[in-house]
Order: C-alpha cells, then sequence, then structure tokens
C-alpha cells in the first residue's frame, strides 16, 4: 500500500513515526505545506482551499490512501479531500475521537481538548464526542505550542511558562486530547504537567489504531520507502524527518 500523508508542516511527522513503528505502509509520500504553516489561523474556505491544492498535488503518486495528518484539515476540510481525490482520504479527528472512547471507562470522565484556533473552533472533537455520550468536555485552543514545535522547542521555561499560561485556570483532565499534530513532541511535557494519570490521545497512534480495526494489512512493511516534499524550504523538512523519524 502506498500512502499520502498531509500536514501544513512539519507535525505530521509524529503521524509518520506512528506508521513506521506499525510498520503498515510500503511507501509514504510526505507533503507539508511549510509555506503557508500556519493553518490553525486561518479561516474554513482557505484551509479548504489549501486542502484540494493538496490533493492535486498528490494525484501525481498513484496513492492507495491519503492520510490527513493535520487537525485542522481535518476538521474543516475532509469531505472536499474526498470528494475531489481518488482513492480514500482518512482524517485524525474521527481517529482521535474513535481512541478516547477506547482509552476511558467512564461516560463522565473529564476531557481536555487542545488544538489550534481552526480545530477548537470547529467543534470537530465536541461534536463528536458528545454523539458517543461523553458530556463533560473542556476544549482550549493553544496556537502558542505549534510555534514552540517549529523552533523545536520542547520543554525548559518557555514551555513551562506557555502550560501554566493556558491551563492555570483548568481542572486536570482524566484524557487529553493532542488535537495538533505538532503536540505530541510536547507529550512529556504534557504529562508532566497534568500527572501521569492524564492519559495523552495521540493523533498517530489513534490513526494506526483506526487503519488497524477498518483495513487489511497481510505483511508488516520492514523497509518502507519515504520521500518527504514541501511547498518551501524541503531540505530542511528532510532533515528534520531524518533527526525526528531516525531515517
Ligand atoms: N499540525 C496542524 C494540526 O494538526 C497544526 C499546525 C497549524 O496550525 O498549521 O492542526
Amino acid at each position: 500500500m502506498k500512502v499520502g500523508v498531509f500536514d501544513s508542516g512539519i507535525g505530521g511527522l509524529t503521524v509518520v513515526k506512528s506508521l513506521l513503528e506499525h510498520q503498515l505502509f510500503e511507501e509514504i509520500i510526505y507533503f507539508g505545506d511549510t509555506a503557508r504553516v500556519p493553518y490553525g489561523s486561518k479561516d474554513k474556505n482557505t484551509i479548504i482551499r489549501y486542502a484540494i491544492e493538496a490533493v492535486e498535488f498528490f494525484k501525481n503518486f498513484q496513492l492507495d490512501m491519503i492520510i490527513v495528518a493535520c487537525n485542522s484539515v481535518s476538521a474543516y476540510a475532509l469531505a472536499e479531500m474526498q470528494e475531489s481525490a481518488h482513492c480514500p482520504v482518512i482524517g485524525v479527528v474521527e481517529a482521535g475521537v474513535l481512541a478516547t472512547q477506547n482509552a476511558l471507562e467512564k461516560k463522565d470522565a473529564n476531557i481536555l481538548i487542545l488544538g489550534t484556533n481552526a480545530t477548537i473552533n470547529s467543534k470537530a472533537y465536541e461534536n463528536g464526542l458528545k454523539n458517543l455520550d461523553f458530556q463533560n468536555l473542556q476544549a482550549k485552543a493553544t496556537p502558542l505550542f505549534v510555534s514552540l514545535v517549529e523552533e523545536e522547542i520542547f520543554d525548559g521555561a518557555i514551555v513551562e511558562a506557555t502550560l501554566q499560561h493556558y491551563f492555570h485556570k483548568l481542572s486536570h483532565p482524566d484524557a487529553l486530547i493532542l488535537g495538533c499534530t505538532h503536540f505530541p513532541l510536547l507529550a512529556t511535557s504534557f504529562q508532566n504537567y497534568f500527572g501521569k494519570e492524564t492519559k495523552l490521545i495521540h493523533s498517530g497512534d489513534a490513526i494506526v489504531e483506526y487503519l488497524e480495526r477498518t483495513f487489511d494489512f497481510p505483511t508488516k512493511q520492514t523497509h518502507p520507502s519515504l520521500q518527504f516534499f514541501a511547498s518551501e524550504n524541503p531540505e530542511a523538512l528532510r532533515l528534520i524527518a531524518k533527526k525526528w523519524l531516525n531515517v
């Protein structure tokens, strides 16, 4: 199987990491729209336009599937991408909602959803969770974490101050949805801040869980081929991919 993975920038590499760990695909084509990141501060129509352009880019490769490794795009543009693509398009939001359900025992569990402004304003996670009868929800847009990750700052004083800034008034949740693919790189800092009782929901692991339940992957792909593309400075993205993914 040959998959295209799309994100606004480098955050979607956290999803590629999960795909590689589970050895699901023979070929992975990554596209990061680094010239236009962040998407999370853009409006719905702009995000849809960029997402359809990404589908056009992927038409150069005969893909079996596209994974939208960006919550902001999954929240706002999944249906439009599905309409214009020639293969299945899978988003991280639905997978994240299902993974949250699987991780929790009680419907009154306190769930904190983090994401970009686009993802939080879309209410995609809230609606999905409410449909599954989870009602104890808090949602918070935390775009500063995207900038920290883009700067490769994953811990230390600035991260601590940002955690305090966003969360000092919030009660500690049973589950924390990392509703932005940049955020797993800050997982240790989140876990230290909220404590080890809080379950972290990671888009990459969620999508793997979803794919393994929905499709048949008969053989493990131990040596997948990887290609990385970016709309600006692809070399920088390739260097980060090498470092983060150890490839
Ligand atoms: N990786 C994107 C997401 O999951 C966020 C970064 C952005 O704002 O473009 O929403």
